[in-house]
């Protein structure tokens, strides 16, 4: 088993046993079968088999997007047009966009059709760092074709490189089941979420609770079928309206409640009692012109914040978390310690993953060179990847 050392670098470990980004500033790190075997200072590195000089540069945790709808088909940039024209998502929605506008092509798409498209993506997110990446079903909507959907995700996952967490996605009630929503959600609780945890297609199960997708009661029904069959839960809350689903995702112990641009003080304290992680996704609220969700608040509570693209076709068609630690640190007034928290070590515990997100003995050895020795510099300059990147490891492969 060999040992590559990296030395004369600045580490960030995101190790919880140390203060902030636990930055080590003349520190060294050896990766060895897949993990991270040592890190420390510079000073007491081992030896190592082969060495190589980070140059005084940022090493960091590979990147961890924890909320992505990276499998879809088609394109929806007319609703960008759209926006620009001033129309607001829920009127788009109305005349026949949204969410809605993707699921013909998805369900037309062969499996070959979306592998090649989730490829693509997932490998723009690689070449940005994002070494982890969560993938969620939801522009099918029928039984079958969700597990479809998630059936592709899992090959691209035993394809690798990438770490691949997949979601099933409660994501809207199709039309044309708009006048049995009463069955189709019993559909979704007795079929589609038991057969996904049967085939080990998914570790969590996700709803959107918002106007327009899901009430309250519907999203209880679904997540307390996926809590019935082991599955972790999450949730799309308060996006547009705040229909009390952090008090659901509380008290059912959920990873994590995603968009939170609507929430209540009670919803934030009741987060921070359950250590539910509160995942931010600005790209998608700049996008939707939607206010900023309360990040002082959050903090003061104690709830831990994640950052993610929300990839997806409609509001943030965006492979990368680069433009997102931009947004969080610029827009959502998020310090910089916490954007790259949010992007590793939260993102990470979101997911239900320890390892991935730090760079700590044992943890696999996903790391990333950037070229630039500050970690303000990354949000800072947060255009083009391949300025800011010198090298990506998976499992300790380039
Ligand atoms: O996370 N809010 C629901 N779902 C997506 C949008 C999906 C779409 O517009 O296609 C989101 O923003
Ligand atoms: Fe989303």
């Amino acid at each position: 088993m060999s040992e590559l050392v990296i030395h004369n670098a600045r580490v960030m470990t995101c190790d919880p046993a140390r203060p902030g980004l636990g930055m080590i500033d003349h520190g060294a790190i050896a990766i060895a079968g897949g993990a991270v075997r040592w890190v420390g200072d510079d000073a007491d590195r081992p030896r190592g088999d082969s060495t190589l000089d980070a140059g005084g540069r940022l090493v960091t945790p590979g990147l961890v997007d924890c909320h992505t709808h990276a499998i879809f088909a088609g394109d929806r940039a007319n609703e960008l047009a759209m926006r620009a024209a001033g129309r607001s998502y829920l009127e788009i929605a109305a005349a026949g966009g949204g969410i809605a506008a993707t699921l013909g092509p998805t369900r037309a798409a062969t499996d070959g059709e979306l592998a090649a498209l989730l490829e693509e993506r997932l490998a723009a997110a690689l070449a940005a760092g994002t070494t982890t990446i969560e993938v969620k079903s939801g522009y099918d909507l029928t039984v079958a074709g969700e597990l479809r959907l998630l059936r592709v995700v899992a090959a691209a996952a035993r394809r690798g490189p990438q770490r691949i967490v997949p979601t099933l996605l409660a994501h809207l009630i199709p039309k044309e089941r708009a006048g049995d929503r009463a069955r189709y959600v019993t559909e979704l609780c007795e079929e589609l979420v038991p057969a996904v945890a049967r085939e080990a297609l998914a570790t969590s199960v996700d709803v959107y609770c918002d106007e327009g997708a899901f009430t309250l009661d519907e999203s209880r029904a679904i997540l307390g079928a996926a809590r019935r069959v082991e599955l972790a839960v999450r949730g799309h809350v308060g996006q547009f309206r705040d229909l009390g689903g952090a008090h659901l995702l509380a008290e059912l112990g959920a990873r994590s409640a995603d968009h939170v641009e609507q929430i209540d003080d009670a919803g934030i304290a009741a987060l921070a009692r359950a250590g539910v992680v509160a995942v931010m996704l600005p790209g998608a609220c700049v996008q939707l012109r939607l206010p900023v969700p309360p990040v002082e608040k959050l903090r003061r509570a104690g709830v831990a914040m994640a950052v993610a693209s929300d990839l997806n076709p409609g509001s943030s068609y965006c492979e990368t978390l680069l433009p997102q630690l931009w947004l969080a640190t610029t827009h959502y007034g998020m310090t910089v310690e916490e954007a790259w928290l949010g992007v590793t070590r939260h993102a990470a515990r979101a997911l239900g993953l320890a390892g991935p997100g730090t760079l700590v003995a044992g943890a696999p050895a996903d790391l990333v060179l950037w070229r630039c020795d500050d970690p303000a510099a990354v949000p800072y300059r947060y255009g083009v990847a391949a300025q800011l990147i010198e090298r990506v490891h998976v499992a300790g492969a380039r």
